[in-house]
């Protein structure tokens, strides 16, 4: 279904998230006719470009990062058709006036203001977009992530965005919700009678969470070494991933019913604090090493900083105080330049409480939910059965596998194609409230916190690997292990 006409307006219009992302999923819905008629597309940033030369930045972003078999010349003129550019500073006052006669007269228009820029840019915009009078009813905002840096540059964040967008109208993007594995995450749960029943601290030992990534920082040392992996995707992406595991049933689907639970077990979450940093929290940086396509640097060399005390990869061990998971440990991992690309949630069962088979039979391994987000999207359930044949009563551990491209074979829409619609729906299932976001950050102060006061550095950890040792050692302890089939 096509959504209402729309100017979208992509501030940091020329960076890499618009080139990357945007773009290419703008393209894909305009080819799939979901954004129809006069719906414009105009490109905000400091540079000096003409409108001819923004459509070419815009035809070399579709074509590097859109498949050829998706793309065709009609759709492809059809699209480009729509992109404007205005010069504007987004810092200063130059360009607004520019802006204004861009957008012209359309008061009933939806309005879509991207923020692809540095968090700090984000309440300066809003408030020049209001003295400009470009926010009108029909106007919405979308931050990026990171929304601050701790809790209290979040709040003033929130402060100077929400004076001028009301809550209703700010849409905190964290592009792990726009997952389709995510989404089936929900679907996994309440779509189903079978899970519910069994999907608490009674019948599951514990819940990992991963993601591994290949990649190192990739030129985006400026913004990554003032962030670090536990801002960069602990505070989001992961924790959200946990709280869509960890949320009791909303009542529906609608997006405050979501939000009210998944801020329920962000204000469960048992601090981190003091002696339980060191204890409860591992924190790495990559290493020379190896990766698929040859040898690597380091990631103080990659950044030219030998003194960075930047984290690229944490794991911790997080559990939510609360009826349904107390005593079932929530571990969770991400680094960069990691032995595989594999993000992952494993929900490990309980072991079955007595064995009526022999020694002879082997060992009763406990059931495992994978749910695996990328690649190789799918749903795996490991099963006990016998082993076919007659050599007796011998048991043998068993995928019960749903590859998602194996059974539907449909291409996985990019996490922005759904996204940027919702915006345009004024849908904020899939956004984060200002409430949510301002939780996370209360539990992840402590950490760093912690970790500013604590004598170590990150441990360093070989290029290609599973990350320090320590991580192995932080789950060991548990007498548990890291999910490694990937
Ligand atoms: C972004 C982080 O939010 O997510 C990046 O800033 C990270 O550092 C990326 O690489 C991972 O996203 P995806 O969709 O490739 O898993």
């Amino acid at each position: 279904i096509s959504v209402d006409v729309f100017d979208f307006v992509a501030f940091g219009g020329t960076g890499d998230l618009v080139r990357r992302k945007l773009l290419p999923a703008l393209f894909q819905r305009d080819r799939d006719h979901q954004i129809e008629g006069p719906t414009r597309i105009i490109g905000v940033s400091r540079a000096e470009m003409t409108r001819a030369a923004y459509r070419d930045f815009a035809r070399s972003a579709i074509i590097d990062h859109v498949d050829a078999e998706d793309r065709d010349q009609e759709t492809l003129d059809r699209f480009l058709d729509r992109l404007d550019y205005a010069r504007v500073d987004a810092a200063g006052e130059d360009g607004w006036s520019h802006l204004a006669q861009v957008l012209g007269e359309h008061p009933d228009r939806i309005r879509v203001y991207y923020l692809a820029t540095s968090p700090d840019l984000f309440g300066g915009i809003c408030r020049r977009l209001g003295d400009a009078g470009l926010v009108s009813p029909q106007s919405r905002v979308v931050v990026e992530k990171p929304v601050g840096k701790d809790l209290t540059s979040a709040q003033r964040v929130n402060d100077a965005v929400g004076a001028i967008f009301d809550e209703k109208r700010i849409f905190r993007i964290d592009h792990y919700l726009g997952k389709e594995t995510v989404q089936n995450l929900m679907a996994l749960r309440f779509a189903n009678a079978l899970f519910e029943p069994i999907w608490n601290s009674a019948h599951i030992d514990h819940v990992q969470i991963t993601v591994a990534e290949t990649l190192g920082v990739e030129g985006r040392g400026g913004y990554y070494d003032t962030a670090g992996a536990l801002r960069d995707m602990v505070q989001n992406h992961i924790l959200q991933l946990l709280c869509l595991v960890a949320m009791e049933p909303p009542a529906a689907l609608d997006a405050d019913s979501v939000r009210d639970e998944k801020l329920k077990v962000l204000k469960a979450l048992r601090p981190i604090v003091d002696g339980a940093v060191a204890t409860h929290t591992v924190r790495g940086q990559y290493d020379a090493g190896a990766s698929a396509l040859g040898p690597v640097a380091a990631y103080a060399d990659e950044i030219q900083n030998s003194a960075s005390q930047t984290e690229t990869f944490v794991a911790l061990k997080a559990e939510v105080n609360n009826w349904r998971w107390s005593g079932t440990p929530f571990y969770l991992r991400t680094g960069k330049r990691l032995a595989a690309r594999c993000s992952e949630i494993l929900v490990s069962f309980k072991a079955i409480p007595h064995s009526i088979f022999d020694a002879g039979a082997g060992t009763i391994a406990r059931n495992e939910l994978v749910i695996r987000l990328q690649p190789q999207e799918g749903i795996r359930l490991h099963l006990m059965i016998k082993d076919p044949g007659p050599g007796g009563m011998r048991l043998r551990r068993v995928p019960l596998d749903m590859t998602f491209a194996e059974a539907f074979g449909a291409r996985n829409p990019d996490a922005y194609e759904r996204l940027v619609l919702d915006v345009v729906r004024g849908n904020q299932t899939l956004f984060m409230r200002r409430d949510e976001v301002e939780a996370a950050w209360s539990w992840i102060d402590p950490i760093l916190d912690g970790w500013r006061h604590a004598q170590d550095r990150p441990k360093l950890y070989r290029s290609g690997t599973w990350g320090p040792s320590a991580s192995i050692a932080l789950i060991e302890r548990d007498g548990r292990t890291w999910h490694e089939d990937a």
